[in-house]
């Protein structure tokens, strides 16, 4: 792998006020070049925030809007962020072939770097919902994340956010895989987990097949941000 850990890492701007975000990316090195939106952030500052991000701070935006609605409506949710430096948008594969098709055909002719990234499962459902939604048996669900990867595959969606223990499963498929729960090799185990159940630390991310990483408190909650980014760019991936 010939890339720097932090190229590939985006940090996800979550929890924050505006002026937090601003506090933040004041102190974030330029090594790391992408910032994660999430809806809660968008809704709040809207277009200008995004903007603003990426005039003030040179980021590029990965906005995680989890869109999902008939084509039409997610095709004109689409086009009222033409113009935007979004890089990385996400819709919800379980949207299903037509609305995934759509949101590709506004990529094509609005937005010239943007990578649809799918997303399958919350991580939040467990077991039991998945159970009660779609009577999965446990041995079940593995084959069904395969059609979620198979539809994105199929419909010419850029990528799919996944858990860097699924990354396997979607490879040979030539998506882009997102990887959220993530966690410094210390803070494994400790309270640094929060609410994320599985984690895996960023080097064993990458060589587990992660495309890109996504961080949220490792990093916007370091106690030592720059000596965290340059741990990130002395790892080994190979
Ligand atoms: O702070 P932390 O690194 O746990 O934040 C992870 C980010 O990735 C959050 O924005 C969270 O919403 C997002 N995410 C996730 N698991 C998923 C999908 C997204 O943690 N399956």
């Amino acid at each position: 792998m010939s890339f720097l850990p932090t190229q590939r890492t985006m940090v996800a701007l979550d929890n924050m006020d505006q002026a937090a975000v601003h506090a933040f990316l004041k102190t974030l090195p330029q090594d790391i070049p992408l910032v994660k939106i999430g809806l809660e952030q968008y809704l709040a500052g809207g277009r200008a925030l995004v903007q603003e991000i990426h005039e003030l701070y040179g980021k590029e935006i990965f906005l995680d809007l989890k869109l999902h609605d008939i084509p039409n409506t997610v095709a004109k949710a689409m086009t009222s962020l033409i113009g935007l430096p979004i890089k990385f948008l996400t819709v919800h594969l379980s949207g299903g072939k037509a609305m995934l098709e759509a949101a590709q055909e506004v990529r094509e002719k609005h937005f010239k770097d943007l990578n649809i990234l799918g997303v399958s499962y919350l991580t939040s459902l467990d077991q039991g919902d998945l159970k009660d939604l779609f009577n999965y048996e446990e041995d079940q669900v593995a084959e069904a994340f395969s059609r979620f990867f198979d539809l994105a595959q199929n419909t010419g969606t850029q990528g799919i956010v996944c858990s860097a223990f699924e990354a396997k499963h979607v490879a040979p498929r030539p998506l882009i895989k997102v990887c959220p729960g993530i966690r410094f090799q210390d803070e494994i185990g400790t309270a640094n987990m929060g609410d994320q159940k599985r984690v895996m630390d960023p080097a064993s991310a990458f060589k587990a097949g992660a495309d890109y990483l996504v961080m949220g408190r490792s990093l916007t909650q370091a106690q030592n941000l720059e000596e965290r980014i340059k741990e990130l760019n002395g790892l080994n991936i190979a």
